[in-house]
């Protein structure tokens, strides 16, 4: 087996995982969730000095947790991008010092890449192919993975990613932060055909996303009802968002499984297996709908589980097993454009 170190610091959970194969040894994830609730969203400036203080702790906390010193590694494995640069720069920087003092080979990950991998995961790895919704806050996309190492952009989201929406509703709720597990607890109590907000891009053929329709229609209804009727109604509201939300993805994940629409098929055909990935995967309503989907439709589902959707550096050890590593000194070639 092949024992891995990885770090993933690009927004603002602070993570180190140590995974052996498909086998996860530790999954250290330190949550800045507290530090930016305050500003109602991440701020980046804040994200990066809380991964600067908390990295060596999280890196020595997952090497303990498995049982393993730096010696031990076949490798090293960081992600270097997408995500805020500061925030990345913590996480790459130290990576590089650990692979060059342990004389380690690095790889860099795709953070998308890893949403993807954190489903070749025990328990019940999945192998290609299969299509793929990742939906988080900085990114939704339908992923056709046809092939461990890559994945193909189906579709994607034209505006605000779904997890951003669910963000911005719930501080338009006055919910907090994170948002979308506060939309799916506030929705609990609530109606979600209270309120009918509308189902974006749903006559476009294509597979892309929008939701920035969809968070101004709350953002009116909020305004009709003003504040104490909204306030009262804030269930209903919740519900009637995340059911909008969910519905969309829904629709664009049908399309994509069945390989387009009557109207029109897309290249590529359809698919037998479905996957989720990304913070929004971790939704009770998506997940439920989504099986209720794969039941009705003979997909075979992989839903993994919740800690493993949102942000966590197992995913990113699971994809950096199918990407190349680099040895010292040419570490990753990363640069500032990125
Ligand atoms: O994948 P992730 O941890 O970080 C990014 O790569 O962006 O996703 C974070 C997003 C946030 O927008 C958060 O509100 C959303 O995932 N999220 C959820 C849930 N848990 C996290 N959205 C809906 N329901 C949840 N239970
Ligand atoms: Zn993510």
């Amino acid at each position: 087996m092949t024992l891995i170190l990885a770090l993933e610091t690009s927004c603002d959970d602070t993570c180190a995982a140590v995974v052996d194969g498909a086998a996860i040894r530790s999954n250290v994830i330190s949550s800045q969730a507290a530090a930016h609730a305050r500003y109602g969203g991440i701020v980046p400036e804040v994200a990066s000095r809380h991964h600067l203080e908390l990295v060596n702790p999280v890196v020595d906390a997952a090497l303990a947790g498995a049982e393993v010193e730096l010696g031990d590694l076949d490798s090293l494995a960081v992600t270097r991008e997408p995500g805020l640069i500061g925030a990345l720069l913590v996480g790459v920087s130290t990576a590089k010092g650990l692979a060059a003092a342990a004389g380690k080979p690095l790889a860099g990950v795709d953070h998308l890449h890893g949403h993807v991998a954190a489903n070749f995961l025990e328990p019940g790895p999945i192998e290609p192919p299969f299509l793929c919704l990742i939906a988080s806050g900085g990114h939704t996309l339908l992923a056709g993975v046809r092939d461990a190492r890559r994945y193909e952009v189906l579709g994607q989201t034209l505006d605000d990613a779904a997890g951003e929406a669910l963000d911005k509703a719930a501080r338009m709720l006055g919910l907090g932060y994170p948002g979308g597990p506060a939309i799916e607890r506030e929705a609990e109590s609530g109606d979600p055909r209270a309120f009918d907000l509308p189902l974006a891009m749903t006559n476009d053929p294509r597979l892309d996303f929008s939701f920035s329709g969809l968070k101004t229609s709350l953002l009116y209804a909020v305004r009709e009802l003003g504040p104490e009727r909204a306030a009262e109604r804030r269930a209903d509201l919740a519900a009637s968002f995340q059911a909008a939300v969910v519905d969309q993805l829904l629709v664009k994940l049908r399309r994509a499984a069945r390989g387009g629409s009557k109207r029109r098929r897309l290249p590529g055909g359809g698919w037998r297996s479905v996957a989720l990935g990304g913070g929004v995967a971790a939704n009770g309503l998506l997940r439920e709908r989504v099986a209720e989907l794969c039941e009705r439709e003979g997909l075979e589902l992989k839903l993994v589980a919740r800690e493993l959707c949102t942000d966590n550096a197992a995913m990113i050890a699971s994809a950096a097993r199918f990407c190349e590593p680099t040895p010292y000194p040419g570490y990753l070639g990363w640069d500032a454009r990125s």
